[in-house]
Formats: C-alpha cells, sequence, structure tokens
C-alpha cells in the first residue's frame, strides 16, 4: 500500500480526458464543446444543447430537425411501464420512481445495448432523453392521483413536458413563452458538468461495460443526494424555515458556520468554482426576469438575496471561498413555474441527462478504457483467527 496516494472526495484526481465541457473555477468560466454558457442565453434551446453535448458540434437544420423527430416519435412509454408506476405509493420519492424506471428502460431496449454501434447509441440517446420528460410527468401525476396525460406530437420538449405534468384531459396547459424560455435555460444551464458526483458514477457504472440505462439510472441515485443535486430542495426548505419565521437570515448564516451544528448554507460552496459560479449569476437574472413578466413577487427571493448579502461579507464565506452556486436561485424559477419542491431534482436530472449520455459516449469510444476500480488504504486489522460461535464473549 506504500505506492498508494489517498485523495479523499477526489479534489485532485483526474479520471479521464474528457472534450465535452471546459471549466475554470478561478474565473467563473464554463464552456459546453468550447462555446461560453453565456451564448445559451439569447435563444434558449435545450434540445440543441443536448445534442451539441452528444455528439461534439452543433446541428445542422437537418440534424437538428431529425433529432427532434425523434424525440417526438419516441415519447410514449410501453404499457408494460405504465403498469409499474401503480406499484407505487403516491408518497414515493420521484427520484426513486426516476431511477427505477430509467433502468427498467433496460428491459424494453434490450436491442440497443449494443455498445460499439453509433446508430443504436443514437437511437437509445434520443429514447432516453424523450421519455426521461414521460416518466417524470407520469411520476408527478401519480403522486396527484391525476390521470396519466399522452404526450403531444404538436409540442416542442419544453411545452410538451409541463403539458403531461399540468393539462387536464380536456384542457391543454397554456405555456407561456417567458416560462418557456426560462425552463429551456434551466435545463441547458444544468447540462453538463464535467465530472461532477453523478456524471463520474454514470462513466464509473459505464466502466463495466453497463449499459446507457443503467448507466443514467445509477446517475440520477447520485445526483438525489443533498450535497449534489438534491440540493436544490434543501435550498427551498432552507429558505421556507426562514420564512416562516423560525429563524432569521442572520441566524442561519450563523449556524451554518458553526461545525458543530451540522447545518450548511444550502446553495452555496462549489468544489471547482472559488470566485463566481456563472450559472448562479445567470439564474439570479432569470428568476428576476420571469417574475417580473409573470406579474408576481415571491418573499423567498427577497430572503434568498438577503441570505447571498450577509455570506458574500462575512470572512467565513471569504476566506472558503463560498459563493452561490447553481442550486441557490434554480427551485424560485421552478417554484414560479408551478412546480412542486419534491420535483426539483427531477428537473436537474432531464437537464443533466445529455451530460451523462454524452460521457458514456465519449468514454465508450476511448480505446484505453479501462474498468474503473480506485485502490484503498486497508488500516483493519492485519489478521485475527476465526472463533466458533461458542468462543466469541
Ligand atoms: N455552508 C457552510 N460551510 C461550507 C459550505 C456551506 N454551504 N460549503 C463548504 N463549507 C465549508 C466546509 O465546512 C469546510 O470548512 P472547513 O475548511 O472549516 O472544514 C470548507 O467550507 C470546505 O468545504 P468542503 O466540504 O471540504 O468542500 P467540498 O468541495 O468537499 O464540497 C460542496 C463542496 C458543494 C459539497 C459544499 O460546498 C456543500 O456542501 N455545499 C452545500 C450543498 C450544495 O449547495 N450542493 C450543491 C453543489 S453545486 C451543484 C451540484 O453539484 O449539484
Amino acid at each position: 500500500t506504500g505506492l498508494i496516494t489517498l485523495d479523499p472526495g477526489y479534489g485532485n484526481t483526474g479520471s479521464c480526458e474528457s472534450a465535452i465541457t471546459f471549466i475554470d473555477g478561478e474565473q467563473g468560466i464554463l464552456r459546453y464543446r468550447g462555446i461560453p454558457i453565456e451564448q445559451f442565453a439569447e435563444q434558449p434551446n435545450f434540445v440543441e444543447a443536448a445534442w451539441l453535448l452528444i455528439f461534439g458540434r452543433l446541428p445542422t437544420h437537418d440534424e437538428y430537425r431529425g433529432f427532434a423527430a425523434d424525440l417526438t416519435r419516441h415519447a410514449d412509454l410501453h404499457e408494460g411501464m405504465k403498469h409499474h408506476f401503480e406499484g407505487f405509493p403516491r408518497s414515493a420519492p420521484p427520484m426513486a420512481i426516476l431511477s427505477a424506471m430509467i433502468n427498467a428502460l433496460s428491459c424494453f431496449h434490450p436491442e440497443l445495448f449494443e455498445l460499439e454501434d453509433p446508430e443504436r447509441f443514437r437511437m437509445a440517446a434520443a429514447r432516453l432523453i424523450s421519455k426521461i420528460r414521460t416518466i417524470a410527468a407520469y411520476a408527478y401525476r401519480h403522486s396527484r392521483g391525476l390521470p396519466y396525460i399522452y404526450p403531444d406530437p404538436q409540442l416542442r420538449y419544453v411545452p410538451n413536458l409541463l403539458h403531461m405534468m399540468f393539462s387536464h384531459p380536456y384542457r391543454q396547459w397554456d405555456c407561456d413563452e417567458a416560462v418557456c424560455e426560462a425552463l429551456n435555460l434551466v435545463l441547458i444551464l444544468h447540462a453538463d458538468h464535467e465530472q461532477n458526483c453523478s456524471t463520474s458514477t454514470v462513466r464509473m457504472v459505464g466502466s463495466s461495460r453497463a449499459n446507457l440505462f443503467a448507466s443514467c439510472a445509477a446517475g440520477v441515485c447520485a445526483l438525489w443526494g443533498p450535497l449534489h443535486g438534491g440540493a436544490n430542495v434543501e435550498v427551498m426548505q432552507m429558505l421556507e424555515q426562514i420564512h416562516t419565521g423560525n429563524l432569521t437570515a442572520e441566524e442561519y448564516v450563523r449556524l451554518a458556520k458553526d461545525r458543530d451544528s451540522q447545518v450548511r448554507l444550502m446553495g452555496f460552496g462549489h468544489r471547482v468554482y472559488k470566485n463566481f459560479d456563472p450559472r448562479a449569476q445567470m439564474l439570479g437574472r432569470v428568476v428576476e426576469g420571469l417574475l417580473t413578466r409573470l406579474g408576481r413577487e415571491d418573499p423567498l427571493l427577497d430572503i434568498a438575496r438577503r441570505l447571498e448579502e450577509i455570506a458574500l461579507e462575512d470572512p467565513y464565506f471569504i476566506d472558503r471561498k463560498l459563493y452561490p452556486n447553481v442550486d441557490f436561485y434554480s427551485g424560485i424559477i421552478l417554484r414560479a413555474i408551478g412546480i412542486p419542491t419534491n420535483m426539483f431534482t427531477v428537473f436537474f436530472a432531464i437537464g443533466r441527462l445529455p451530460g451523462w449520455i454524452a460521457h458514456w459516449w465519449e468514454q465508450n469510444q476511448q480505446l484505453d478504457n479501462r474498468i474503473a476500480r480506485p485502490r484503498q488504504v486497508y488500516v483493519g486489522e492485519r489478521e485475527h483467527a476465526y472463533l466458533t460461535m461458542g468462543q466469541r464473549f
């Protein structure tokens, strides 16, 4: 074990070479396939960004139309899959349903397991990106005891997702253009972030040559945790707690600084960004624009702004270079759209899926792809004789 270098949490371990996403944590730079993230804000189109991440360049008109048509064609779930929903209790966490159902796709599309065939990969990717929406919407409808709404082939990606969540069988949900634009941008800003916990999980599982669906199902589980994608739910609970008067913003920040409290300022801090997180800055602007456009006010936004102000002036956060991350404002946007809090991390997963797929495929194409198998430093007992039951006391 003398040769093994420990790096808990892999803070300083490069696991692969990748050409998908570039981050400069000191400068607050994030680029997808070389394109600065800010440039997606003009006419945000999540489907186009997904294609870019997966296939390495912006699609031509025909490529885009072909991909969008594939997404429309594959939006339905197999009836067998629909029956699965009935088995889940109403209170089932939607992230558990999402992971289980993505894994279940392995049962319904075994023909897509052929790892080396680019055409089959393309078909698997399109099915997954399309069906994750339907699964997410059905998980929500099931939790509310509402009838499932079929995908509408006339609708684009984002309006179709909201339609399946919110339409009534006899009344189509009207998707405001500003909502559609904001949600496209939210999904794009979540779409990839190099070797984060869930993406590394997808690569880890995929390195054993597990299929795309199984690998992405594992990614959903990793994303679920409160230090990763689950932070967007925690942020909302923190803001609600302050709003209902249990704690003031100042008291919350004080608790977050106290290491004995186990409380953290949720939506703050990042392993890579040490100056600012460009996604948080963009989302901070989106939330203002959306609320103004919808003619609404949200007291939770004022609380978030207040928390940010206090933290950014506090030596604890300054010294540790802790800034708002992607989860700090995203929840207020989702809330303005009408998405319930327990679905927030599911929306993160829908956004992150193209990144997972891109990484799974990139790794699959790399000739030096070895199974991921870290080492350890053993600290247990050297050797110990087995004792029969009667000898133990
Ligand atoms: N509130 C209070 N203290 C914090 C926070 C926070 N949010 N984040 C880090 N610290 C402190 C931590 O206690 C440690 O202090 P000390 O040096 O005195 O021991 C120091 O800052 C370094 O923290 P770390 O835990 O070693 O940093 P990390 O790189 O391992 O963790 C993080 C990064 C994002 C998990 C962490 O900052 C955190 O828990 N943030 C809150 C949860 C959150 O918002 N997660 C979303 C991350 S961004 C999107 C995503 O990945 O989903």
